[in-house]
Parts: structure tokens; sequence; C-alpha cells
């Protein structure tokens, strides 16, 4: 087994032949760093007394579980400080967070995704995306720049264990948290989604709503081996975005989230700014593709807002252009 930690993986790190910039190592080794703190209380469950909601709303209407906003909380405290941040970003918070310094990067994050899995012990994690700082006193547009700007993006899956998710822009690296010691330890080098799949992601509840071509997509890989695709699918949802893209980086598969009916004005379900760019930017680093439906390549989406909703197809490349060839 590998015995390399994240911070002997980040110093050693090349990105284009050069060494990864010393003020990103740090900030990604903060971000680690408090996710070993929330694993700890997600592992601790009703002992820690982290179940249950708040009873609140958060900006996108969604009841904030107890969770929720100590994950929250823990990056912000954690993180404030932090010379190498200008501001920060969360699902939980309507506004930007600026920083006490004005360091060159800015963070973006879900602190705690899949919040309906907490209180039944089902997978859970945190996102979070990096880009830099343009300059100047931090304000929502400086956050406002398309995914393919990310230098940095990770998630933390808290499952069976604890993983940590990383691309630099130069491959995805997956870390297994020690708990003996809280050290993240190398243990996928260089992930890699294979091309093609017969496994789908998708709230199948959901069907009656979709557009057209969703429903056209999915009826022909229900019709198996006898249907147009010639082969017998698999389906799986875990409903936690992390859950559901970890798999699909381990196995393959692909992952969606389309538009749909229940709310016709809204482009989709999922954020634009931290769960579709962080995870569009590992896929694409793992060889997979992720795009906005129509809307084409996710990561080059122009963002209007920071909580922005979009349509999500990812994973398997081969699979993703196969659901683009029906118009979807
Ligand atoms: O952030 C939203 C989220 O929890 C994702 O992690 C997950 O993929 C999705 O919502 C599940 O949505 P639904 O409950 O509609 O299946």
């Amino acid at each position: 087994m590998s015995h390399t930690d994240l911070a002997s993986f980040l110093r050693q790190h090349q990105i284009n032949g050069q060494p990864a910039p010393s003020e990103l190592i740090s900030l990604i080794e903060e971000v680690a760093a408090t996710c070993v703190t929330i694993s700890g209380l997600v592992a601790g469950g009703a002992l820690t007394g982290v179940l249950g909601s708040r009873g609140v709303e958060n900006v996108q209407g969604e009841v904030q579980k107890e969770l929720d906003v100590l994950s929250n909380d823990l990056l912000l405290n954690n993180l404030e400080a932090s010379p190498q941040l200008s501001a920060m970003a969360s699902e939980e918070m309507e506004e930007i967070y600026p920083a006490k310094t004005r360091g060159p990067y800015l963070l973006l994050f879900d602190p705690l995704d899949g919040s309906s899995n907490i209180d039944i012990n089902v997978s859970i994690g945190t996102i979070f995306s990096v880009l830099k700082a343009p300059g100047g006193a931090p304000d929502t547009q400086a956050f406002l720049q398309a995914g393919k700007h990310q230098v940095a993006a990770g998630y933390t899956v808290y499952g069976p264990q604890t993983m940590l998710v990383l691309t630099l822009g130069a491959g995805v690296f997956g870390f297994t948290l020690n708990p003996a010691d809280g050290l993240w330890v190398l243990t996928a080098e260089t992930m890699q989604i294979p091309a093609d799949t017969q496994e789908f992601a998708i709230n199948m509840s959901n069907m009656r709503h979709w557009a057209p071509p969703v429903r056209a997509y999915i009826d022909d890989c229900l019709a198996g081996k006898d249907g147009p695709r010639g082969k017998d699918f698999n389906m799986r949802w875990i409903a936690a975005m992390v859950a559901d893209v970890h798999r699909i980086m381990c196995r393959g598969g692909v992952f969606m989230y389309p538009w749909d009916k229940r709310e016709p004005d809204k482009a989709g379900k999922l954020r634009l700014m931290y769960e579709a760019n962080p995870m569009s930017f590992l896929v694409e680093q793992a060889g997979g593709k992720s795009i906005a439906a129509s809307a084409g390549r996710m990561l080059d989406v122009t963002p209007t807002g920071l909580h922005q909703r979009v349509p999500v197809i990812l994973g398997s490349r081969n699979e993703v252009e196969k659901i683009e060839s029906y118009g979807v």
C-alpha cells in the first residue's frame, strides 16, 4: 500500500512540468484538514448531536440540516484567516464571505452534499472549487468565472471510508483518510473513467416530467439487449451527487439531473458554481465528459449568478456523447 500522504503528494505534484504553487498547496491542505473534522462529526452521528434539522431554509429554499450548518461554519471559521484566500462562497449563504486577507484564491463549496442522506446513515460529502481571485475587493462578480478557469477542485465522500478526490488540473487522485492519525493517504492514482458503460444514474420518479429526448434515451436503455442499444443497462441512484459521481469515477457510468417540468423556470436542480463545475473539472480530468445538456460543455458555461442552476449530464465519455445524440 502507498504511504504517500496528501502533504508529500502535493509537494511532489507537477502541473505542466511545474510544481504546484505553494499557496494552492496550503489552501488544499487547509480545506482537507477541515474535512477531517467534518468526517469526525459525520461518523459520530447521533452521538455528536449532529443529526436532524435546523428548521430554517437556505438560499435555495431547502430546509437546512444541522450538519449543513455545522460544516459550513467549520469551513468558514477554519479558512477565513487563511492568507491564501480573498473570499468564499457557499451553497448555504446568499452572499459571498470575504476572508480576512486579500489572498490569491477564491473558494466555493457545498459543505455537505446529499443532505437527505444525513439522518439515514448513507454516504454524503463536501464539494469544493478553487478559482484565482482577480484582485481588488472581492465581490460576487469575481466568482462568476467559467468552470474552465478553476485551478483546483475536489470532493470528500463520507462513506464506508472517507475519501478525498482531487484535481489541480493534472489528473485526478484519490486519498483515503486514516482515522487513526487523521492523514489522507494516496490510494488511487490518475483515476480514469471508462469511456463506455452500461449503467445510468437518474431519479426515475421524475420520468413523467422529463423532456422527450431524456425520456427517449432512458426508454432505449430500459429496452435492454432487445432494444436499439442492444445491451442491458443497470441503474443506481444514491441521491448524493458526491456518491453517485464517486461511483462513476471508480467504475464508469452516467449521471443525469436534467431540466424537468416540475419547475420549468429553473434550468435544473443542481448548482453550477459549487456542484456542477468542480465535478465537471474532475470528470474531464479523469477522461470523462460533462455537459449542461444542450448548452454544451459544462466548463464553458458563462455564469450569471452565484447560485445559478444547470442541467447536468456527466460521466463515461462515449455514453455522454450518445445522450447528446438524442438532442438532450
Ligand atoms: O444537491 C442536491 C442533491 O442532494 C444532489 O447531491 C443529489 O444528486 C440530488 O440533490 C438528489 O436529488 P433528488 O432528491 O431529487 O433525487
